[in-house]
């Protein structure tokens, strides 16, 4: 007897759905909506819509936020369908691995681990700069060696994000208590920034001078496309939501409610936030790290300019909440599958947490914001995302083909087949196409090692092709 040799090899999700896996299912349709505007809105509309108005777009910039939602929505569509054709943990490895076979789907597990890391990382560091403002307002400074990883963009003698370090493994340690503790904390925190987000719109509105919208476009409409991919990195995180399918209330019916409403919410929040921008400060002034208590100190709101400052720290921590939470499970469904060690996939029996892995993958996140600039990897976020966003939307394709998913009763479908997965794959590839030479080398070197972890011990662990033993006498 031996094992399959196939690379390939496809994962027979059917028995899997039928078996109990022993997370707990709490979430309804209500919680992985918050949790994805949790994931979703952070640093992303509290820093990018000055850094795309000043660079690419000018008072345009709402027309980026709107052409990035067009392609994550139709990447959300997709996702859930396979989330609710298919929900378990994992999220898009998962169906990969159902649907491409065994390589493709640790390549991309492998890509999306990178995405959740290097997510919490460059938000810990943008929670960081907003926290040590704040300190600043009450006269704190801390020791430069202290505030930023050495090499960072701006900062002389740095060494040490030591304020990032903590609030991811603070993060870690909310987590490692249990899911219920935490989505009830989330849920609290996404009202607060959503109130904040709403305060800064209502107050602003009020200070809009037309004359700012002249030129709408000045550097033209090449500026959009590329404005978007910049604030694609705004709506990255709702696909976290789907890494929660085997910890949901009727995933049929909710998974789809949750991603898809989340995904509006970030971009109505997002559209009218930068049009408010714009239309009170000139988009040449807009090129700071914090543009809105910027744009409040302009028109002398200092004391909204604290209460927004203090919102984006909130709204960052919920992003930290659910990017960990979702890189977690992440490695527990790989992990599960074999091509990871088992403690990784090991619960707490109490609480239901992968709590080895929750801790390991807190210290590598930490690590990585307190000592790397991260302004130098922070476009690996975009990269893993859309690999992932590419893969999710082919495999629509192949889904509706594959004989093994007819028999299943799915509630949702993506509408316009085959048009929009098609055009939602293409999308995200010429996305990838707008990245710098620096991400994809950096990017190649990290699926190296990727392959380099497979050979070495997934290749050899792999649950499905152990249970697929052959006789030797079969040919392979
Ligand atoms: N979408 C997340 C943010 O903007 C990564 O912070």
């Amino acid at each position: 007897m031996r094992q399959p040799r196939q690379l390939l090899i496809k994962k027979p999700v059917q028995q899997e759905l039928k078996q109990r896996t022993g997370l707990e299912k709490t979430l309804t349709a209500f919680s992985l909506t918050t949790m994805g505007i949790g994931a979703i809105v952070g640093s992303g509309i509290f820093i990018t819509p000055g850094l795309i108005a000043a660079n690419y777009t000018g008072p345009g910039v709402m027309l980026s936020y709107l052409l990035a939602v067009v392609v994550c929505a139709m990447a959300a569509l997709c996702y859930s369908e396979f989330s609710s054709t298919i929900p378990l943990a994992g999220s898009a490895y998962t169906y990969v691995y159902a649907i491409f076979g065994e390589l493709i789907a640790w390549l991309l597990g492998w890509a999306l681990i990178s995405e959740y890391l290097f997510a919490v990382s460059s938000v810990a560091v943008s929670w960081s700069s907003y926290f040590q403002n704040l300190l600043q307002g009450f006269g704190i400074k801390l020791p430069a060696f202290l505030s930023a990883a050495a090499g960072t963009a701006g900062v002389k003698g740095g060494g040490v994000d030591i304020v990032a370090l903590v609030v991811t493994m603070l993060v870690a340690w909310l987590l490692s208590k249990g899911i219920r503790e935490s989505a009830r904390i989330n849920n609290i925190m996404v009202i607060v920034k959503i109130l904040v987000i709403l305060l800064f719109i209502g107050i602003a509105i009020f200070y809009v001078k037309p004359a700012n919208y002249k030129p709408f476009l000045p550097f033209g409409a090449k500026g959009i496309v590329k404005g978007a991919a910049v604030a694609f990195y705004a709506y990255i995180g709702f696909d976290a939501v789907s890494t929660a399918s085997e910890e949901v209330k009727n995933p049929k019916r909710n998974m789809p409610i949750g991603i898809i409403s989340s995904l509006l919410v970030a971009a109505v929040l997002y559209v009218s936030l930068s049009a408010v921008l714009v239309g009170i400060v000139h988009y040449s002034k807009l090129n700071v790290a914090d543009p809105v208590a910027l744009a409040l100190s302009l028109i002398h709101q200092n004391w909204a300019a604290g209460v927004i400052s203090l919102g984006a720290i909130v709204g960052m921590t919920t992003v930290l909440i659910v990017m960990s939470y979702g890189g977690t499970r992440l490695l527990f469904a790989i992990s599960r599958d074999g091509l990871l060690p088992a403690p990784l996939k090991k619960l707490n029996p109490k609480t239901k947490v992968p709590v080895i892995n929750t801790w390991i993958f807190g210290i590598v996140a930490s690590a990585f914001a307190a000592f790397i600039p991260i302004d130098k990897i922070a476009e690996l976020v975009n990269i893993g995302t859309l690999s992932a966003f590419a893969m999710v939307s082919l495999g629509i394709v192949f889904l509706r083909h594959d004989e093994r998913f007819r028999g299943l009763d799915t509630a949702f479908k993506v509408p316009g087949y085959p048009y929009l997965p098609i055009i939602s794959f293409l999308a995200c590839v010429y996305l990838m196409s707008q990245l710098q030479a620096f991400t994809w080398e950096a990017f190649g070197i990290w699926v190296v090692i990727g392959l380099i972890v497979y050979a070495t011990y997934g290749y050899r662990h792999s649950r499905v092709r152990n249970a697929a033993v052959i006789d030797d006498s079969e040919p392979s």
